[in-house]
C-alpha cells in the first residue's frame, strides 16, 4: 500500500495514480472508449453498484444512466471526494471483498481498473462472489482491468498490482456461478457476466453462494 501524502486522491495507491486517474484525459479515455465498449447491448437496469471508483472516472458516466448508483471505496478520503463530487452517488467505505448491501440489491455491479488492485487471486474472486450475490436474479457485472505487462508493473512500482489473466477470468467467473460470460481483449481487459435468473438461465436462488474456488 502506497504512503498518503498532501494532494493524494486515492492514498491507497502510488502517487503515478494521482496524475493518471484523476486527470480529465483518463475520465475521457474511460468515458468515451471503454465504457461505451463494456456497456454495448447491455441493460444497466435501475439501480447499480460501482466498486473502487476511485476519483470518478467512471462515476459520472455511469450516475447519468441509471437511477440509484451506489458506489463502494475503500480509501476513505477518495470515497469522501467521491461523495462531494457526485451528491446523488450512495458513496460508501468499505472493502469490496466484503460487502455490506444485502442479497439481490442491485441491477449492475461495475469494476472498472479496480481488480489488479486486489493483492491475491482469492481475495479477486471474493469480490466476484460479493458482486454476483449482491446482484439480482438477471442482473450484470460488467468490467474492465488493465492487461499484464511489464509496463503496467513500472506504473505500479511500491503499490499493489495483481492483474487479471483473461484467460483464467472466464473459468473463474463460470466456477463461481456467473453465466452468460464474455471476455474480451484488446487494449484493455473487457467483461461481462450474468446472475442468472428469470431471462430462462438456469440460476441459483437468491442467498445461495457458489462454492469459492482456490488461490
Ligand atoms: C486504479 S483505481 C481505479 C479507479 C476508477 N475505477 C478508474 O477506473 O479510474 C482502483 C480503486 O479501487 C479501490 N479499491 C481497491 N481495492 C478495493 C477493495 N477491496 N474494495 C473497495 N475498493 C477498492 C482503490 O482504493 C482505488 O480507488
Amino acid at each position: 500500500m502506497a504512503a498518503a501524502g498532501p494532494g493524494r486522491s486515492v492514498a491507497s495507491v502510488n502517487s503515478n495514480h494521482d496524475e493518471l486517474c484523476g486527470s480529465p484525459e483518463w475520465a475521457a479515455y474511460i468515458q468515451d472508449e471503454v465504457l461505451p465498449a463494456v456497456t454495448a447491448g447491455v441493460d444497466l437496469g435501475r439501480e447499480m453498484l460501482e466498486i473502487g471508483p476511485g476519483p470518478g472516472a467512471a462515476t459520472g458516466w455511469l450516475c447519468q444512466r441509471v437511477t440509484r448508483l451506489a458506489a463502494l471505496e475503500r480509501d476513505e478520503p477518495a470515497a469522501a471526494a467521491l461523495a462531494a463530487k457526485f451528491p446523488g452517488v450512495q458513496v460508501t467505505v468499505g472493502d469490496a471483498t466484503r460487502m455490506s448491501y444485502p442479497d439481490c440489491s442491485f441491477d449492475s455491479v461495475g469494476s472498472f481498473t479496480m481488480l489488479h488492485h486486489v493483492p491475491t487471486t482469492a481475495r479477486q474472486n471474493q469480490i466476484l462472489a460479493e458482486a454476483l450475490r449482491v446482484l439480482r436474479p438477471g442482473g450484470v457485472l460488467v468490467g474492465s482491468d488493465s492487461l499484464p505487462s511489464n509496463g503496467l508493473h513500472q506504473f505500479h512500482e511500491g503499490d499493489t498490482c495483481h492483474p487479471v489473466e483473461p484467460a483464467a477470468l472466464l473459468v473463474r467467473l463460470q466456477t463461481l456461478g456467473f453465466a452468460a460470460i464474455v471476455v474480451a481483449v484488446d487494449d484493455v481487459l473487457k467483461f461481462t457476466a450474468r446472475k442468472a435468473g428469470p431471462a430462462g438461465l438456469p440460476g441459483r436462488p437468491c442467498g445461495v453462494l457458489a462454492p469459492g474456488i482456490p488461490d
